[in-house]
This record gives C-alpha cells, sequence and structure tokens, in this order.
C-alpha cells in the first residue's frame, strides 16, 4: 500500500480572506422535511438564528410542530432548561419565500427532495439571493455535489453535508467536495459544523453512499447472510451487534478497539496474530451485490418477533423503542460531550 500521509493528506491554504466559520451569523434550512426540521433544531439550539423555508405552508406548520416538540425532548432529558429551550425555539423563522429565507444567511443547508432537477432549480433561485459567499451545503443522502452545482455559477461554495437520521442528535455529518468546491469552503463548513456540536468528517473523493452508509452495508450484507443461511434470527443476530461490536463502536471505532485488543503490539499485532484466521472467514463470507428481493418481508416476521420479544421496559412497539432510543442516544451524547 501507499504511505498513509499520501493517501490521506492535509488541506493547505494560500489565502486568508475566505468565510470563516465565526463569520456565520445566521443559518437557511432549505426544505422542512424529517431532516430540514432536524436540522434546524440543531441550529437554534446552538444559538443561531435560523430560518426554515418550504414551497409548502403545511411543511412549515408541520416543521414548527416537531422542532418544539425535539426541543420539550432534550428539556426533558436535562440537556439545557425550559428557558434556554424556549429561547432556541424563539430564534426560529419560517417562510415559503425563498429571497426572504437565504438573502442574508451565510450557511445554507439544502435538504429537499433527493432529486437533481429539483436541487438544480432550487441552487439556480439561491444564486439569484444569497450572499455570493454564503455557503451551500446539501444534505443529499445519494447524490454526487459536482452534479447538483452542475449550472451553479457559485459551485465553488457548493458541498455536500450529509447527516445522519436526526441530524440533531446524531453527531455525524460527512463533507462531499465537487469538483469545483474550494478547499476553503470545505474547512468552514467543518469549523461551522464542529461549532454546532457535529463530528463532520471530509470525504476526499466522491464516492456513492459516503462512507458510513457503505460500511454499514457491508456489515449488514453479512447479516443478510448468515441470517439466510439459517445461522441465526433476526433477533441473535441484533443481540450480536448489540451486546458485542456495537457497544463498543459506539465509544471507539473498529480501528481503535483493534488498538487497545492488541495489547502492547497494537493493531499490528491483531493482524500477525489473528489475520490468518481472519482471512478464512472472508473467504466464506457474502460477496453477492444485490439484496435478495424478498428481505424486506423476511425480515419484517423476524424484527415483530423481536419486538414482541423485548422486556417490557426497553418497549415492544415502534413507539415506545423509538422513546429508548432517544433516551440511550441523548445518555451516550452526554458521555461524547456532543449535547
Ligand atoms: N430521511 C433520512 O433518513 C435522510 C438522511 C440523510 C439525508 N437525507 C437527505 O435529506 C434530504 C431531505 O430528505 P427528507 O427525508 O427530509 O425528505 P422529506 O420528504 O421529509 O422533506 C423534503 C422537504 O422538501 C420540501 N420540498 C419539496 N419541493 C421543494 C422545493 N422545490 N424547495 C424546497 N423544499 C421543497 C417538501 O415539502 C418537504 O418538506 C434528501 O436529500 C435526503 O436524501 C435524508
Amino acid at each position: 500500500m501507499s504511505s498513509y500521509s499520501d493517501i490521506c493528506p492535509k488541506f493547505e491554504f494560500e489565502e486568508d480572506d475566505y468565510l470563516k466559520a465565526t463569520d456565520i451569523k445566521k443559518v437557511a434550512c432549505i426544505g422542512a422535511g424529517v431532516i430540514g426540521y432536524s436540522w434546524a433544531t440543531n441550529f437554534c439550539m446552538k444559538g443561531y438564528p435560523t430560518v426554515v423555508y418550504d414551497v409548502f405552508p403545511a411543511a412549515l406548520d408541520n416543521a414548527k410542530v416537531k422542532i418544539g416538540e425535539y426541543i420539550d425532548i432534550l428539556v426533558n432529558c436535562d440537556v439545557f432548561s425550559k428557558e434556554v429551550g424556549e429561547a432556541a425555539k424563539a430564534r426560529v423563522s419560517y417562510t415559503s419565500d425563498l429571497k426572504e429565507a437565504v438573502q442574508d444567511a451565510q450557511f445554507m443547508q439544502e435538504s429537499g427532495p433527493e432529486n437533481y432537477e429539483i436541487k438544480q432549480k432550487l441552487l439556480a433561485e439561491i444564486d439569484k439571493y444569497a450572499p455570493a459567499d454564503a455557503i451551500y451545503s446539501s444534505s443529499t443522502s445519494g447524490l454526487l455535489i459536482s452534479e447538483i452545482a452542475k449550472f451553479s455559477e457559485h459551485a465553488d461554495r457548493c458541498l455536500g453535508g450529509h447527516p445522519y437520521n436526526p441530524p440533531h442528535l446524531i453527531p455525524l455529518v460527512e463533507l462531499a467536495k465537487g469538483d469545483k468546491t474550494t478547499d476553503e469552503v470545505v474547512q468552514t463548513a467543518y469549523d461551522f459544523y464542529k461549532l454546532i456540536g457535529k463530528e463532520p468528517i471530509i470525504l476526499r473523493k466522491e464516492v456513492l453512499g459516503f462512507i458510513s452508509n457503505r460500511l454499514q452495508n457491508a456489515l449488514y450484507r453479512e447479516y443478510v447472510e448468515i441470517v439466510s443461511r439459517g445461522v441465526c434470527s433476526i433477533e441473535d443476530a441484533d443481540k450480536a451487534l448489540v451486546f458485542g461490536p456495537g457497544i463498543r463502536w459506539g465509544i471507539l471505532g473498529p480501528t481503535l478497539t483493534w488498538q487497545l485488543g492488541g495489547g502492547a503490539g497494537g493493531i499490528k499485532h491483531i493482524f500477525d496474530h489473528i489475520g490468518p484466521s481472519m482471512d478464512l472467514w472472508l473467504k466464506d463470507m457474502a460477496v453477492w451485490q444485490e439484496y435478495p428481493k424478498d428481505w424486506g418481508a423476511f425480515a419484517q416476521e423476524g424484527v415483530n418477533e423481536e419486538m414482541k420479544n423485548r422486556d417490557k421496559e426497553f418497549g415492544n412497539t415502534p413507539e415506545e423503542i423509538k422513546q429508548f432510543q432517544n433516551k440511550a442516544l441523548i445518555e451516550l451524547l452526554k458521555i461524547h460531550k456532543k449535547l
């Protein structure tokens, strides 16, 4: 393999006169769906005046309710006081006028529909009204930022800022550069996401599915494989992760976990020692490239059984389980000092 520093170089800047994270005073959330209103919650609770835009007034009404509920949950979990929560809610304004939303914003988080044409049209409108150096960060899950910004006059200020749902709680944001995005824009977005408590990571090349979805799918392919082979039930495969590697991965990533597991010899020792066994496992593992067509229905039956079997205190319905998940997530985030 090439050397680590060749593959992962650091950014270096020649100029110093670009918009910095500390220059960001107002944020616009474009698109007020599931991701948009969660992002707005994050921005307002970190002190930023936030304007939420959507073409549909009903979406704005719904966003207002959801932002209120998210803030109330955080108050109930002692993340901040009721007064602080009310002040956060008061920082959010709502509009279906795009010009009003972006004309004095320095940072725009776009969470509109996952469709090139819609995002390109939105960006053309944004180009007309937003300050030229305001950053445009798209929440897109799978579209290429180069393609979204293909017709933009300001493609240099556009990047992908891919969150994990719900963005106001999950710290990860994956930053993707397009072919015209400047390193300075990426650096400012990175610094800004840090300021609002996120854990941004920068993709040095555009790649389908970003980092986390690729990792998640690589693991899930093997999950499908062992359940389909009859090795274990859905419930046991979930337990094998939650009470095994998953609980460790919520604290440290796999390489750092193995660094500790290797004792004085670190990860190098793990690979020298157990590497040959791991090669054997790899040879027996799934390599197929399309999920079985009936997996969804099959898994549904297994997960229904799993929900029924859970201890009552951890929830048996999706709504109860979600409440448990939220509470546990908030506790873990407090340990990571992300809330
Ligand atoms: N849902 C997820 O788990 C998830 C996770 C990460 C990223 N994303 C990405 O976030 C973006 C939004 O996804 P979502 O799940 O919030 O979708 P959503 O359907 O809940 O919300 C989209 C919103 O965009 C609005 N909209 C429609 N046309 C518009 C226009 N022309 N201008 C502005 N707003 C418009 C809709 O009214 C709706 O409120 C997508 O790009 C998606 O890929 C979603």
